[in-house]
């Protein structure tokens, strides 16, 4: 039975704790929030596991394997560094820190201690992205031209960090996940309205092998949009993740060039063929991700996304910012 300690219990907390709870060999020992009515919710669904306001409760005990860090960005690094310092294994919200010289601090403190870090990078244990990696792998999709997401919303205004802090974690893991090249470049622009965060913002990256992505992430959108389009030189995909049923379709649809004599005789031919919605693993993605962090401590196994895949991602996410400041300079990863 693995015991697991979860620090922060507004918003994301509970949705952990739940599905760490439901779990047959993980037990939720100690819920540890700075608040008083978080502490009081915890202890009204959980009336059984211990509460507290004290941090040092949690990293003092023995009986605790690991620790879930589910508080605000700014303070990830200070606690998943306590929590790997006093010998337990961490769960981090993503993104994993505010830097990446934090993010390799914290990589080599978990390796000389021998313990796991797994970065919540939720999207990546929701059937979508399981079955898009799966047709990438076994070659249906072919080679992939590009990632093109929008991930726009009324809110939820952040007060610690920006719109692509919050939200472009998303798409950054996915891609790092589904793209095989390396990320060369990002650009990013943005504007703030409101609070002095920027509060819209569009990001590309430049991946070798002219592989493209564009993120375009927004507090500010007067409707919900979770669209993802993936672009591949055999079949191309719709990712719809507002969609209850047929969240991914696949179109067998392709564009191929053959050589006329001179460049304007290119033969440019256009392939619109069937379209198909996969049927997808409908399981919790948190669930999957809670069962999956449980058995890497059990098996000592190195998660798929560790402290590295996180240190990935908040590289990206410097580099935006950068580019942000520079108003869209092309800024190497
Ligand atoms: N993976 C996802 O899809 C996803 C979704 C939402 C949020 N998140 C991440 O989860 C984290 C928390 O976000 P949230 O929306 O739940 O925030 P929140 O503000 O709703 O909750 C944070 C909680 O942490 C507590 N807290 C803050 N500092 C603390 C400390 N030092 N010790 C103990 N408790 C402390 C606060 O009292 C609060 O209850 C963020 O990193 C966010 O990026 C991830």
């Amino acid at each position: 039975m693995i015991k697991v300690g979860v620090v922060g219990y507004g918003y994301w907390g509970p949705r952990l704790v739940r599905n760490f709870h439901s779990l047959d060999n993980c037990e939720v020992a100690v819920i540890c929030d700075r608040s008083a009515d978080s502490l009081r919710r915890a202890k009204q669904a959980y009336p059984h596991v211990q509460v507290t306001t004290d941090l040092k409760e949690v990293l003092a005990s023995t009986e605790i394997d690991a620790v879930a860090v589910v508080t605000p960005v700014w303070t990830h690094y200070e606690l998943a560094k306590a929590a790997l310092e006093n010998g337990k294994h961490v769960f981090v919200e993503k993104p994993f820190t505010s830097s990446a010289a934090q993010a390799k601090e914290l990589i080599d403190l978990a390796d000389r201690k021998h313990l796991q870090i797994m970065v919540d990078h939720t999207f990546l244990f929701t059937g979508a992205v399981r079955k898009i990696r799966q047709l990438i792998n076994d070659g249906s999709m072919g080679s992939l031209y590009y990632y093109d997401s929008t991930r726009v919303n009324l809110g939820l205004f952040q007060h610690d960090v920006n719109v692509i802090w919050d939200l472009a974690p998303h798409d950054l893991s996915i891609m790092d996940h589904l793209i095989d090249a390396k990320p060369q470049f990002v650009t990013a622009t943005g504007q703030s309205h409101l609070n002095g965060l920027e509060d819209l913002a569009y990001i590309t990256v430049y991946f070798e092998n002219q592989v493209m992505a564009h993120i375009n992430v927004n507090w500010l959108s007067p409707v919900k949009v979770r669209t993802t389009l993936l672009g591949g030189e055999k079949k191309m995909l719709v990712w719809n993740d507002l969609e209850a049923d047929e969240k991914v379709k696949v179109y067998d649809k392709g564009v191929s060039i053959a050589n006329g004599e001179g460049v304007y005789n290119l033969l440019v031919s256009y392939r619109s063929g069937d379209m198909w919605s996969p049927k997808l693993d409908q399981t919790e993605a948190l669930s999957t991700e809670a069962n999956y962090f449980i058995s890497c401590i059990e098996q000592s196994e190195t998660p798929f996304n560790d402290g590295a895949a996180g240190l990935r991602v908040v590289k990206l996410l410097e580099a935006a910012e950068q580019s942000l400041k520079a108003r869209g300079k092309a800024v190497p990863v």
